[in-house]
């Protein structure tokens, strides 16, 4: 007999990549591993600090004591997030939030309260591969519009009208997006917000990394233009370096005849699992609160680190990259010797370096790509980048 798996679970049995398989041998025996691409920066020393953590969780675990779930998540929390948008010049009332177990499955969410079998979203390319597995579980097709490098991975927002089907439901962007760094600039967005305007289409934006802009000031949001209907993804993962509360949200804006069916929809969809921890719903608001100046220094932190990672790209004689406007992530190009696979140059910078990088073709990116995260600490991650350059200026 064989397994009796769906179509999409046989697809779940492949092995793990060329690379990922070199590593877990390496660390098998005993060689170590720097891994120059983890976004997770609790593994790189930044941490929410414990103890008013423990004082927030605390609370609410008092708070949460009596059980009585709201679909939509617990109105404190969800006022918590308001009044964060609020702070950021953005009025998003509390009855248009629906709290998440995290980004990843709000954007489920939103493509199952918006898409048939078969319907599709239009996502950047290149782009990290996340809604690719998401719409892939919701049986959505993912199609794409082109961001350019030559214009500092500006959307190429002539490809993105070109590519809306009549299957199309949804535009999704990603700003700062992961992994170029770059971010849609107000002109951008009001642009897509005619062309979403145009073909009647709501506009998904992941935020996760807003808060994290190198030289410039303020986010510019699809929330603030004229879109018909944005629903704004964000949560504590990378926001507050809280991965493991499994906190996210979508904010839904636009016109007010447009955004009640959909939240509704959301709203049963939540309704179907109530998935996100009591506990934590009562701590939303008292880690934001506690987070502030924390979130000072963990963005300038991250701002050291991104400083010291280009510096030392910088350096390099065969590497090319835009400067990353936000988030976390470098993708850089090697201009020497052109590699035709960028899997086997990951896989020899591994082996001769013991450095992970990521291969540009995992997000989309043409093989002459590899992308790097910006938030090791500089202590290990500068002798390593200094090994990779030196790995990659070898390569004639
Ligand atoms: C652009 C982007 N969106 C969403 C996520 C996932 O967020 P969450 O942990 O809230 O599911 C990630 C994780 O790295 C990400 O890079």
């Amino acid at each position: 007999m064989t397994a009796p798996l769906s179509r999409l679970a046989a697809t779940f049995q492949v092995q793990t990549n060329r690379l990922y398989r070199e590593r877990d041998a390496r660390l098998a025996r005993g060689e170590p591993v720097v891994d120059l691409i983890s976004g997770n920066v609790t593994e790189q020393g930044i941490r929410y600090p414990q103890a008013a953590l423990e004082r927030v969780l605390l609370d609410a675990t008092r708070a949460a004591r009596v059980y009585h779930p709201h679909p939509l998540g617990q109105p404190e929390a969800r006022e918590a997030i308001s009044a964060y948008y609020r702070s950021h010049g953005l009025a998003i009332p509390t009855n248009r939030i629906i709290l998440t177990p995290g980004t990843s499955l709000a954007y489920w969410y939103a493509f199952s309260a918006l898409c048939d079998p078969g319907d599709e979203i239009l996502t950047p390319r290149p782009s990290y591969p996340l809604f690719d597995e998401i719409a892939r579980v919701a049986g959505v097709r993912v199609t794409t519009y082109r961001l350019d490098e030559s214009r500092d991975w500006a959307i190429e927002l002539a490809d993105l009208e070109a590519r809306i089907t009549p299957r199309t439901r949804a535009i999704v962007l990603v700003s700062p997006h992961h992994p170029t760094g770059a971010v849609a600039s107000a002109a951008e967005l009001a642009t897509i917000a005619e062309i979403a305007s145009r073909h009647a289409l709501p506009i998904i934006v992941d935020e996760v990394f807003g808060e994290f802009l190198w030289g410039m000031d303020a986010l510019p949001r699809p929330a603030e233009t004229r879109a018909p209907l944005v629903i704004t993804l964000n949560g504590f993962s990378k926001l507050f370096a809280l991965p493991g509360i499994k906190l996210g949200w979508m904010a839904l804006s636009g016109d007010e005849a447009l955004v009640a069916p959909v939240l509704t929809a959301l709203e049963a969809l939540s309704d179907a699992f109530l998935p996100v921890n009591e506990i934590v719903q009562a701590a939303v608001p008292g880690i934001f609160r506690e987070g502030q100046a924390f979130l000072r220094e963990y963005r300038s932190e991250i701002a050291r680190r991104r400083d010291a990672t280009l510096q030392a790209l910088a350096g390099a004689p065969t590497l090319r990259f835009v400067p990353p406007l936000g988030g976390f992530y470098v993708a850089v190009r090697v201009t020497s010797p052109v590699s035709s696979d960028d899997e086997d140059l990951a896989l020899h910078l591994l082996r001769s370096t013991g450095c992970l990088v990521h291969p540009g073709f995992f997000y989309d990116l043409d093989p002459t790509h590899l992308v790097l995260s910006m938030v090791s600490d500089p202590e290990t991650s500068r002798p390593a980048l200094g090994r990779l350059i030196a790995a990659l200026a070898g390569l004639t």
